[in-house]
């Protein structure tokens, strides 16, 4: 039985994340998708609790997985939760450059080892930064996210852009 820690903001969760989450589920036993925060310096888009909703809600059909926010070292969540490796999606070769980093920092933090899964060709140039910039202009993002996140992307910006 192996379970694993999907770290990261997502601010907002998009289709890629998605993705990864998939591939993680058929990967492994049990997924802990972990929103990682600053609880003593709200900011962003979406609040934690906001966050962990459109997750769980985007998430509902799935089993196997579990939704949390977190705060702190993500080896320190990891061991929190029980997890035996860390899963983290690579979309480009910066990102790998990044994502190797910081996987041989946890390593040598903590022991626990970093899973990378490719991300789904069709998501590669997704990311939550633009999708912010986008709909915070009215722009379409419908097909880059989740329907929940949809929603609350047009709840937030109503009035805006155009
Ligand atoms: O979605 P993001 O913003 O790329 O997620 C980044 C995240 C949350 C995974 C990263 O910032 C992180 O690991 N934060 C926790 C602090 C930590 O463990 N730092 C050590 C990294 S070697």
């Amino acid at each position: 039985m192996a379970k694993v820690l999907i770290p990261g903001s997502f601010d907002p969760l998009h289709n890629g994340h998605v993705d990864v989450v998939d591939q993680a589920l058929e990967l492994f036993d049990e997924v802990v998708f972990a929103v990682l925060v600053n609880f003593s310096k709200p900011s962003g888009l979406f609040g934690p609790d906001e966050r962990v909703a459109l997750a769980v809600d985007t998430f509902s059909d799935r089993s196997g997985i579990t939704v949390g926010a977190f705060e702190g070292l993500v080896v320190d969540v990891a061991s929190a939760v029980g997890a035996d490796f860390i899963v983290k999606g690579l979309r480009t070769a910066a990102d790998y450059d990044i994502e190797q980093q910081m996987a041989h920092m946890n390593r040598s933090a903590s022991g626990i080892r970093t899973v990378f899964v490719p991300c789904n060709p069709e998501f590669s140039f997704v990311s939550s930064r633009f999708i912010r910039e986008i709909a915070s202009h009215g722009g379409d993002i419908d097909h880059l996210v989740p329907a929940p996140v949809s929603a609350a992307l047009t709840d937030r910006f109503a009035g805006r852009g155009q």
